[in-house]
């Protein structure tokens, strides 16, 4: 007979390993099961984020850094260093061993926290007496019930129609972190998160790299001030961005051949050894037999949810990138936590406007709430302040002061409505403002709040000063 649990959740990735850890604190019975598969045919908890998303990519970011600033960033700080040479197998092999710490790191803690874990795909069967039957395909092999089902199923790159990935010339995310040696040309079609931050690895690198994008405006979700400084800066770096082009033929042979029109409508053509293809994510339903017990999909397949992540169907909930909102492992952990809870009894919570985003490219752009340009499209009437990190005492320190952090607060109540930076480690600096915004916080809450010296956090507190027009260093 099936063994039955209080919770079922299919997909290993940080929407579904994290809703298990926490329904298990919460006493519930709890199985995981995921399909993913390491080189050997084994496990790999994490799903994509773990694998061949957020960590084997910013080990790959960290790695390339440290190789451009030793050559490039260190001469000024009085560091001579003669005779660097690129280990690009040695660099590949960490990232897969910062991969393989944190599959371990998820198993631990399964076991830890008494979440049963099965190794094989999850598909519905039926819904019977106040439970559903799952199947899990080899190496599991065998079926479970539940009571209650979360799906976490994640999502795939997409494609171009007729373009499968080969993950030899046609990367996607998961061959664009495994190149055994520096291409020479390296195109990248979308400007997105993924094109900009592994087009600034393997530029790094040695690549020469082409980015080319549908849309006219860079970065058009994030705040135009900020999106503009980015886009100089990387172009500074030698990242060559055509923007506002539209990809026709592309052919593989003994390299890539790519068609595409201009922003003025000629006819281009780039020619390159290998072609990322980064034109964002679909969600991940395959296998799962969603039919079987009637769950609804909407018209771009995603699995359709309401504000609390409950489905069309009793019991069943759904988080993460398979669900509508940003695709962000620290969005699906959110949804995770709040539909463990909601299952306990509890009163789970996620707070959309508060979620954080951080590109880790250099220098870093992080943000969260409003960009100036949705205050001006709803109307709502707002100030601004900036700081740029050339006024940074730290920054100059550091010998890295590109960038600037902006503030957004109402122009009554003062309440900050968002935050922007562009700069160095951005990416830690944001938490500030988002603790700040959970909170309802005004900018000058942020402007009264005594800020170690010399940190690149007093950047965020004059930013706030700027607000009111009384920035001291600035
Ligand atoms: P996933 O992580 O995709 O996990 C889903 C899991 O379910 C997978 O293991 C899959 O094998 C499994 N599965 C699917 N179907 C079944 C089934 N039927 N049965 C059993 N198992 C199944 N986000 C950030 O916040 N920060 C970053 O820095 C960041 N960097 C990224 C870099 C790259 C290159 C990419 C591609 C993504 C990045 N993301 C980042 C996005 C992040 O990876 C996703 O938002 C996150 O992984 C979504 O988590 P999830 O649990 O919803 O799905
Ligand atoms: P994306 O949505 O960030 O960017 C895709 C880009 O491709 C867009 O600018 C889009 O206009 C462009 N595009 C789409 N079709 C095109 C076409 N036919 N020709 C030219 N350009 C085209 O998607 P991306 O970069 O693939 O990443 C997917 C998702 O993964 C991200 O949206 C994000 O949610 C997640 N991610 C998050 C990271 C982070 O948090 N640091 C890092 C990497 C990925």
């Amino acid at each position: 007979m099936a063994k039955h649990f209080d919770v079922v959740v299919i997909g290993g990735g940080p929407g579904g390993y994290i809703a298990a850890i926490r329904a298990a604190q919460l006493g519930l019975t709890v199985v995981c099961i995921d399909a993913w598969q390491n080189a050997k045919g084994g496990p790999a908890l994490g799903g994509t984020c773990t694998n061949v998303g957020c960590i084997p990519s910013k080990a790959m970011l960290q790695s390339s850094e440290h190789f451009e600033h030793v050559q490039h960033g260190l001469a000024e700080h009085g560091v001579e260093v003669k005779g660097v040479k690129l280990n690009l197998g040695q660099m590949l092999g960490r990232k897969d061993g910062v991969v393989k710490q944190n599959n371990d790191g998820i198993q631990y803690l399964f076991k830890k926290n008494k979440v049963s874990f099965l190794h094989g795909r999850a598909s519905f069967v039926k819904a019977d007496a106040g439970a559903y039957e799952i199947a899990v395909s080899a190496p599991a092999n065998e079926s479970v019930t539940g009571k209650h089902i979360i799906v976490a199923t994640g999502s795939n790159p997409r494609a171009f129609p007729d373009l499968p990935f080969d993950e030899q010339q046609i990367l996607s995310n998961t061959g664009a972190l495994e190149i055994d040696h520096v291409p020479k040309k390296l195109g990248v079609i979308g400007a997105g998160v993924i094109g900009l931050e592994m087009g600034s690895v393997w530029r790094r690198l040695g690549a020469e790299v082409t980015i080319l994008e549908a849309l006219p405006t860079f970065l058009g979700a994030v705040d135009e001030s900020v999106a503009s400084e980015a886009h100089k800066l990387f172009v500074k770096q030698g990242l060559a961005i055509e923007m506002g082009v539209k990809i026709g033929k592309i052919k593989t042979g003994k390299g890539v051949r790519v068609e595409y029109t201009n922003a003025s409508g000629a006819a281009q053509v780039l020619e390159v050894d290998k072609l990322i293809v980064s034109i964002g994510r679909v969600p991940n339903t395959d296998g799962l037999h969603s039919d079987a017990v009637g769950l609804k999909l909407d018209e771009r397949g995603f699995i359709v949810v309401d504000d609390h992540c409950k489905t069309n169907l009793p019991n069943v909930w759904a988080v993460g990138d398979v669900v509508r909102g940003p695709m962000l492992a620290h969005k699906a952990e959110e949804e995770g936590v709040a539909v463990a809870e909601r299952i306990a009894g509890q009163h789970g919570h996620v707070n959309f406007d508060t979620i954080p985003w951080v590109i880790y490219t250099s220098p870093e752009i992080a943000w969260v709430g409003k960009t100036e340009q949705q205050l001006k499209a709803s109307g709502v009437a707002y100030k601004s302040g900036s700081f740029p990190f050339m006024a940074n005492g730290r920054a100059r320190a550091l010998g890295d002061t590109s960038g600037l952090v902006k503030f957004l607060a109402d122009a009554q109540s003062d309440e900050i409505l968002g935050v922007h930076i562009v700069g160095p480690m951005a990416s830690e600096l944001i938490a500030e403002a988002v603790v700040a915004m959970e909170f309802r916080a005004s900018a000058e809450d942020i402007a009264r709040i005594c800020h170690a010296h010399p940190t690149l956090s007093e950047a965020t507190k004059e930013a706030a000063l700027a607000v009111d027009k009384r920035a001291l260093n600035f």
